[in-house]
């Protein structure tokens, strides 16, 4: 079996982990009984490039039960737990091709990996494995049916292959999945990116001005969790809407300009690029803590921080300080790569159980349906999206009632006024 991993002597480690993970995801527990009962997905070689944590590794194991052959790659070169790597080379006998602090060309050469393997379907976190398929590897494009992807950007790149009639195959955009994005993209990104910052820092949150660049689903949670731990938080926005729900929230909004200058942390979630510019950077106070939790480095204008950049050295770890030629200092923390992930260990498996619980139902979607798809991104089926939350009901023990007849007779009629 061919593999690229750390270190195999890690196992003992990543199995207690991913053990620990399984314990809080019982909607996917579920759906792997069901698999390994119906191996519905026998035939099938699935090519993976998701962030490797033992939530991925609980997702890897069901859909080898179900009788998918699975290979798997990182999404990005800092998110990688090289112990769960080792565990599921060593104990599942998952091929994976992946090492935390990957370079650039480690990181494409695990992708280039994986479609060696010739995978039929793909599942991505970014549509870095769909970009190199479509761009590098088209001869390989034949084999593919379909692919899911996990997150916001990766569905924007792939919204605009589609647009552009570039898309080869069908994409399930588990994103977009209402169990996905309400708490994944909230609840987890929300309280794994605190974690990120308080483990690269232990700085006090209680207190300090929190910037929270951007405030869609991720900057909706980390305002919540921020402000929940005594910080003065403040959104910056471009989107009228997103930036009266914050003001509504009870934030303070206003342009990066003005809060480069009073903030204490700053941490993007946008998915757009320079969104704290060197401009930004120079304003800001000595010693500002900014991260970045969005799916690319892109967000932090890194390349002109290093311009202005007088002295570099690591202070702790995951935490680079810059002094800057107007004298200030800034601390950059996870090379601006997903701090969730870089520095912590991304979501907590309760949330991702849902992520992955669609990810695991459009898998077994898509190979049973692939030939009547075309090469759209399409949302998940409002059935799996309906299933997994009641699933999730079942198993945190939540009743709720059902509509009576004459509930759901008003509710589909017109003719009953005052
Ligand atoms: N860290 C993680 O584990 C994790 C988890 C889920 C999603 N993500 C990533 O986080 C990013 C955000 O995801 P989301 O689901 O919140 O997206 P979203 O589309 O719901 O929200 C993004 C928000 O950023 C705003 N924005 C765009 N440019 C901006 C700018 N220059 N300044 C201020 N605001 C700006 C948009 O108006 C929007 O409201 C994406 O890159 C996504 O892939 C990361």
């Amino acid at each position: 079996m061919k593999f690229d991993i750390k270190d195999k002597g890690l196992r003992e480690v990543g199995v207690k982990r991913i053990e620990w993970a399984h314990m809080a995801m019982p909607v996917l527990e579920s759906i792997r009984k069901r698999f390994e009962k119906d191996r519905p997905l026998e035939g099938l070689t699935l090519g993976a490039c998701l962030h490797v944590t033992t939530e991925t590794a609980n997702l890897a194991i069901t859909l080898n039960a179900g009788g998918a052959r699975v290979f798997l790659c990182a999404s990005n070169p800092l998110s990688t737990q090289d112990d769960v790597a080792a565990a599921l080379v060593t104990e599942f006998e998952i091929p994976v091709f992946a090492i935390k602090g990957e370079n650039d060309k480690t990181y494409y050469d695990h992708i280039n990996a994986i479609i060696d393997e010739k995978p039929n379907v793909t599942m991505d976190d970014g549509a870095d494995l769909v970009s190199v398929l479509h761009s590098k590897r088209t001869d390989d494009l034949k084999n593919v049916m379909g692919g899911t992807e996990e997150t916001t950007t990766g569905v924007i790149r792939l919204a605009s292959m589609a647009e552009n009639g570039v898309l080869n195959y069908p994409i399930v955009a588990v994103n977009d999945a209402n169990t996905k994005h309400f708490f994944d993209n909230r609840y987890g990104t929300g309280q794994s990116t605190i974690d990120g910052v308080v483990r690269a820092t232990n700085r006090l949150i209680a207190g300090s001005v929190f910037v929270v660049c951007g405030y869609g689903w991720c900057g909706k949670g980390l305002a919540m969790r921020a402000s929940g731990m005594g910080a003065n938080v403040v959104v910056t926005e471009v989107e009228p809407l997103m930036a009266l729900e914050a003001v509504m929230d009870g934030f303070r909004v206003m342009p990066i300009a003005e809060a480069a200058e009073i903030g204490d942390f700053f941490v993007t979630v946008t998915g757009d690029v320079n969104v704290i510019s060197v401009e930004a950077f120079k304003r800001m106070k000595d010693g500002a803590v900014v991260a970045n939790s969005g799916h690319f480095n892109v967000e932090l204008d890194l390349e002109g921080l290093e311009k202005i950049t007088t002295k570099k050295r690591e202070i702790r770890e995951f935490t680079i300080e810059h002094t800057m030629k107007n004298g200030k200092r800034v601390y950059v923390l996870g090379e601006g790569r997903l701090i969730n992930l870089a520095a912590a260990e991304g979501h907590p498996a309760a949330v991702m159980d849902m992520s992955f619980a669609n990810q695991a139902l459009c898998t077994e979607y898509i190979f049973n349906n692939h030939e009547t798809l075309e090469n759209k991104v399409y949302p998940v089926p409002i059935d799996i999206d309906r299933e997994i939350a009641r699933l999730k009901l079942a198993a945190m023990g939540v009743r709720i009632d059902t509509l009576t007849p004459e509930q759901q007779e008003y509710l589909s009629s017109w003719h009953i006024g005052t």
